[in-house]
């Protein structure tokens, strides 16, 4: 009886340290991914020139909605379709969220 309890209190702690570990893995490679982006898009997402494309702040949904039509060629682009092939739509959402929460 100690022993499973033992094991039970063990696996719980396991469990909760990595959906934690997770949760930050993910949310870092999406700040690092977006860097990619701001080579073209300006630092932050934000365009310096008035004709650029400037994402920041765009709402998540908006900008995933882009990126996957890019991603299926719904969307024709010069530079984009190629792009965003490089990445999973889990990374897609991801890097959406996190441009989204530039102001
Ligand atoms: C090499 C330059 C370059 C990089 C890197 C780049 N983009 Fe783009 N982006 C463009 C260009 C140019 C366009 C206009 C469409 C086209 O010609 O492909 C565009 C268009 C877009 C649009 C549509 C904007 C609109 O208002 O229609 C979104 C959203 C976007 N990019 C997001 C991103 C994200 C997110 C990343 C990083 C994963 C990224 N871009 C990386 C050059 C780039």
């Amino acid at each position: 009886m100690y022993k499973l309890v033992t094991v039970g209190l063990a696996a719980g702690l396991t469990v909760g340290f990595f959906a934690h570990a997770k949760a930050e893995v993910t949310l870092k490679s999406a700040e690092v991914m977006a860097t990619t982006c701001f080579g073209c898009h300006g630092s932050e997402g934000k365009s310096a020139n008035k004709n650029g494309y400037s994402i920041a702040g765009k709402p998540a949904k908006v900008l995933e909605m882009d990126l996957r039509a890019y991603k299926e060629d719904k969307k024709k682009g010069t530079i984009m379709n190629r792009i965003v092939k490089g990445y999973s739509d889990e990374e897609i959402t991801a890097i959406a969220q996190y441009i989204s929460t530039l102001k």
